[in-house]
């Protein structure tokens, strides 16, 4: 993604060559920061705190926290210290999890002197994989955009509704859900995006609208509460969504929010996507809801917005009620019924078991 002309992927490493960089997102869209991570307990804090998130780019970060911890210590303690550490700092993202397993079977096959230099060369091929999943996401994607394109009359857009942010900024590059999104964009096909505000931490409001700005797409913020009004006026073409966790017949696991957006959408005849790259399919699990553990996270997220005030400081304003207690379910799952298709980096397929194994028999049936 180009920012101030600039080519930017979201991590990538130091002058140095060894500490992290990542954008620091609890300051987007007011201030565009970088932090350099320099250990195992720096990426953990980044992905707990969320100066780092979205499924993907969390399990490129953790991948080079590992290749971090290796460089400090490479014993097979350290391995799995650090392991430990970076798999229990958000619970929902299966990336995670598949990131961090990855680099265990690479490193733990390793004697201790080549750790190093192997967890960096791993965590670096997790980034260029990540880039090369979402670009084939957003081109299966961008043939359902342009046939919507073809049934609305000339110069209209075709619109599009998105949840939370599953863009550049969750990802290594291109992002998920907008990459179709930007490839149609590209090709001259006009598009105009609803961006759910995303409460409570408006990444909505605050990364989606702010890289959609960037690229230069026709977008416009909304409440969470407006999509279903929208759908019921004919205003929403098309939603597509990110996701977390999918599970092995097709349930997803995405922001909070999300359900209620396929809800609407099922009711009002409005197809529901989900962009879906194979790390974020959780094979070993068939019911999302019974299975897929929620992050349940701070009550503050609630209580508290993070907001430019007027002085031009980047501060949190309280909200609720004083004395207000406050609940912070950070996902939902949409069961795979109201699923019109995942859109995979190996094409779309029906929300279901059979759909998902056909088109990845490989990892369905290692599972
Ligand atoms: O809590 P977050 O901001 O990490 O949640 C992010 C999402 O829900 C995204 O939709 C999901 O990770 C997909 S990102 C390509």
């Amino acid at each position: 993604m180009k920012i101030n002309g600039q080519h930017y992927r979201t991590i990538w490493l130091a002058q140095d060559g060894w500490r992290v960089v990542v954008i620091d997102q609890t300051r987007l869209p007011f201030r565009f920061e970088t932090v350099a991570l320099g250990s195992a307990e720096q990426a953990a804090d980044a992905i707990r705190s969320m100066v780092v998130r979205g499924a993907p780019l969390i399990g490129a970060t953790a991948a080079y926290g590992v290749a971090l911890a290796m460089r400090a210590d490479a014993s097979g303690a350290a391995l799995e210290a650090a392991l430990a550490l970076l798999g229990g700092t958000r619970p929902t993202a299966v990336n995670l999890r598949w990131a961090l397993e990855r680099m265990r079977r690479v490193l733990a096959a390793l004697p201790a002197e080549r750790r190093s230099e192997a967890a960096y060369a791993e965590a670096a091929a997790i980034c260029d994989e990540d880039v090369a999943l979402c670009r084939a996401i957003g081109e299966h994607g961008l043939p359902l955009i342009r046939e919507i394109a073809t049934r609305k009359p000339a110069g209209q857009p075709v619109n599009i509704l998105t949840h939370c942010n599953a863009g550049w900024i969750a990802t290594v590059d291109w992002g998920t859900a907008l990459a179709p999104i930007y490839l149609a964009h590209d090709a001259g096909i006009p598009v105009h995006v609803w961006v759910d505000e995303t409460r409570p931490r408006n990444q909505g409001a605050a990364l989606t609208a702010y890289e959609l700005g960037a690229h230069g797409v026709p977008h416009t913020v909304i409440t969470d509460n407006a999509g279903g009004h929208l759908m019921q006026r004919g205003a929403v073409d098309m939603v597509i969504v990110g996701t977390d966790r999918t599970t092995a017949n097709g349930d997803v696991a995405n922001k909070i929010g999300t359900y209620l957006k396929a809800l609407a959408a099922h009711d009002n005849g409005v197809p529901f996507y989900v962009a879906l790259p194979s790390p974020t399919i959780d094979w070993s699990i068939r019911d999302g809801l019974a299975e897929i553990p929620i992050e349940e996270r701070a009550a503050r997220e609630v209580t508290h917005l993070s907001g430019l005030a007027e002085d031009g400081e980047v501060r949190p304003f309280r909200v609720v009620a004083p004395g207000s207690g406050a609940a912070n379910p950070a996902f939902d799952v949409t069961p795979a019924r109201l699923v019109t298709g995942p859109v995979t980096e190996r094409g779309v397929c029906a929300a279901s078991a059979a759909g998902l194994a056909h088109l990845f028999p490989d990892l369905a049936n290692r599972a």
